[in-house]
């Protein structure tokens, strides 16, 4: 079967780990055709935006894609591409698997859970304004659609893929009407699913309780800026940024990106761990339906690091991007 995938390197570490990935996928299911587009600050350098609609058309069209991290300027500039990309395809799940690798030594072992952050609302809805000089509001956008679309996909996915519990992480303490909404439907939900135990939980106390004992948590479902928080939080306790995978999902498309940004301390060294973005690719393979090669690339990530002799930097070794996907390449079965 032929897949078309759209393709969009990004900015800084972008195309390094986004060339390292397709030569893996590649190897494994050479049937993925890749149309490659451009967005992000390179982009808005040479189109003039950011954004074009070109690559809006071609996620739309492939259904998939695969992508890397893009910069955003702090404090001025353009918005968002990624925040854009999101809410203009609706893509209104994010997904990020935060477990242990073996060979990656780490305070916790054990740690496996998911995190699930609603991607289209929240403060990062971007709507903020200056009423009077010198006060700015930015708005936290909550609605019961958002909340209802997204809770009932984390509990269709823990049905599917056997988690049994859920932490619903709030601050509904300070933001009653807005966190309130999130509770008050997540648990209307939850009901339909009486096997699976519902907890909830204020985000200051899951910061606490993740960094003491991380092994508690299976799934843990929250809005848009605390789960940007607790992906960062989920990969420092795994081995850091350059491990730990994500998926955005719509009811259309799915957009699979790593966690971390486009590193521009170390871009264009060859020194980036293309192990994130691979992994997310490993999700679009199961997406795909094409089990076997992502069974195959992931046996291949965790031989590897297991065995400890080829790592990047941020892993404590000294292998380039190129020797890690070669060695990555040389344990497909
Ligand atoms: P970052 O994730 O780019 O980097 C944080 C630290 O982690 C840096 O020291 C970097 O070298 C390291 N790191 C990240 N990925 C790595 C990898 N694969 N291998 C080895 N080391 C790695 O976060 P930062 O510096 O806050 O953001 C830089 C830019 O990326 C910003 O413009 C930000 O807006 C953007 N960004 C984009 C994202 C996306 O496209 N999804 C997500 C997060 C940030």
């Amino acid at each position: 079967m032929e897949y078309g995938a759209t393709l969009i390197p990004g900015d800084g570490i972008g195309p390094e780990v986004t060339e390292a990935t397709v030569r893996v996928l590649e190897a494994v299911c050479p049937s993925i055709r890749w149309e490659r587009v451009e967005a992000g600050a390179g982009a808005f350098e040479k189109l003039g935006t950011p954004l074009p609609q070109s690559v809006i058309d071609s996620v739309k069209r492939n259904r998939i894609a695969l992508k890397g991290p893009l910069t955003t300027p702090v404090g001025k500039g353009f918005s968002s591409v990624n925040v854009a990309l999101r809410k203009a395809l609706e893509l209104y799940v994010s997904l990020r698997p935060v477990d242990n690798l073996s060979g990656v030594k780490t305070r916790h072992d054990n740690v496996d859970f998911v995190v699930f952050r609603e991607n289209t609302e929240g403060l990062y809805a971007g709507i903020e304004h200056e009423p009077v000089p010198g006060v700015i509001e930015s708005l936290r956008v909550s609605t019961e659609k958002a909340w209802r679309r997204f809770v009932r996909y984390a509990y269709e996915w823990c049905r599917y893929n056997g988690r049994r519990r859920i932490h619903l992480v709030h601050k509904a303490s300070i933001m009653k009407l807005s966190d309130g909404l999130f509770l008050e439907v997540a648990r209307e939900i939850a009901t339909d699913y009486p096997y699976i135990e519902t907890n909830d939980i204020l985000v200051d106390k899951l910061f606490m309780d993740m960094v003491l004992d991380p092994t508690q948590f299976d799934v843990v479902i929250m809005g848009n800026l605390f789960g940007d928080l607790v992906s960062d939080l989920g990969a420092g306790l795994v081995g850091g940024l350059g491990v730990v995978p994500g998926a955005n999902i719509g009811d259309n498309c799915a957009i699979f990106e790593a966690v971390h940004g486009s590193a521009p301390d170390i871009a264009g060294k060859g020194l980036a761990n293309p192990i994130a973005l691979l992994r997310s690719g490993v999700m679009m393979l199961e997406h795909i339906g094409e089990r076997a090669a992502a069974a195959n690339v992931d046996q291949a990530i965790r031989s590897v690091l297991e065995r400890g002799e080829v790592r990047t930097g941020d892993l404590g070794g000294r292998a380039t991007t190129r020797q890690i996907t070669d060695a990555i390449i040389a344990e497909l079965s």
